[in-house]
């Protein structure tokens, strides 16, 4: 297993995939390493949705603008958020939560030497109804993103995205 912070430097988003099937093992892995992530108030408001057929897929390809790859990654993860869990002045709480668990859910597939790409969903009206339709997923659980999750196909390489101007080093 490489290093934590290897992990870090090479996870690229990976958009094409092998037939190879994603085991249920994997799948486990990469949803316990998603729910390890910090939460506001630890109230992890997370919820997610496995989608694994290929017809539901296709669905979601075929509206979502920027997620083709859909239909050739074995499995899509849509991580979403109970906005009930966090309510008043903290009420947007379930998006860092979410986007946390998400990064962790990345860099597990890096780990485990899957490719997968997060695809926007939030916060586009449109899109949310769409995936929230298809899934039949009430109100109160906001899709965030469809992950889409495969062996790659492609082994793009990644670039370091050090940039010294966007530190400062403020003191007083
Ligand atoms: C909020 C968010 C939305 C994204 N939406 C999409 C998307 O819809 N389709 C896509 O192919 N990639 C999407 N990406 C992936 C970015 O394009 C990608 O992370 C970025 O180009 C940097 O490349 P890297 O992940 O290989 O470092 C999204 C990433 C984030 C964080």
């Amino acid at each position: 297993m490489k290093d934590t912070l290897t992990i870090i430097k090479e996870r690229v988003s990976i958009r094409a995939y092998t037939t190879e099937p994603v085991t249920d093992e994997d799948v486990e892995t990469l949803l316990r390493a998603a729910m390890a992530a910090p939460s506001s108030k630890n109230k992890q408001p997370w919820f997610f949705v496995l989608v694994t057929q290929a017809e539901v897929r296709e669905e979601l390809a075929s509206e979502l603008p920027y997620a083709g790859m859909l239909r050739s990654a074995p499995v899509a993860i849509v991580v979403c958020g109970d906005t009930r869990v966090h309510t008043g002045y903290s009420a947007l709480n379930w998006v860092m939560d979410c986007s946390a668990a998400t990064e962790n859910l990345l860099l597990a597939a890096q780990a485990i030497d899957l490719g997968a790409v997060w695809t926007g969903v939030y916060p586009y009206l449109d899109r949310i109804q769409f995936v929230r339709r298809i899934l039949q997923l009430p109100t109160h659980i906001v899709p965030l993103n469809v992950v889409a999750i495969g062996h790659p196909a492609t082994h793009p390489p990644h670039i370091d995205k050090w940039d010294p101007m966007k530190v400062m080093n403020f003191k007083r």
